[in-house]
């Protein structure tokens, strides 16, 4: 089954959005099978952007999601990457349609709530970064009205 990386980044967590975002995934269908609390160090940060790093906010981007608590979660269910990106909206707040997370909680690039895995390949890694000490198993049976 399909798996995706989620985090709720630093104003997400401030702003006391958490329980509102896990309803979302959680009331579309999708399974929560990893969830943590951290504060991130700045090398765990600079590693999930690297491919970001030679961009012009690299270092904002960066000292953005250091500057707080982060919930950082792996989410699973049919085509949950795809899905997962629609739920929270486009990058920038200011396109992203109202019923969307960020269309109905953000108006900043710099602050835009959640981050989502664009690919399953890189959903992969980063689900592998941020959980290097793996997730719990569940019993496939005790989920048979999840789609
Ligand atoms: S790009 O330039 O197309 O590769 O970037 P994009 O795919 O749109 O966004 C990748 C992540 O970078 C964040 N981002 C920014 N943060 C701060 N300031 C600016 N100007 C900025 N532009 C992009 C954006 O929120 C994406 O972060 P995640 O966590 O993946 O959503």
């Amino acid at each position: 089954m399909e798996q995706t990386y989620i985090m709720i980044k630093p104003d997400g967590v401030q702003r006391g959005l958490v329980g509102e975002i896990i309803g979302r995934f959680e009331r579309r269908g999708f399974i929560l099978k990893g969830m943590k609390l951290l504060t991130v160090d700045k090398s765990l940060a600079e590693k999930h952007y690297a491919d970001l790093s030679t961009k012009p906010f690299f270092q904002k981007l960066v000292n953005y999601i250091v500057s707080g608590p982060v919930v950082a979660m792996v989410w699973e269910g049919k085509n949950v990457v795809t899905t997962g990106r629609k739920l929270i909206g486009a990058t920038n707040p200011c396109e992203s349609a109202p019923g969307t997370i960020r269309g109905d909680f953000a108006i900043d690039m710099g602050r835009n709530v959640i981050h989502g895995s664009d690919a399953v390949e890189s959903a992969k890694k980063e689900i592998a970064l941020w959980f290097p000490e793996g997730i719990a198993e569940w019993q496939s049976c005790i989920r048979s009205w999840v789609y």
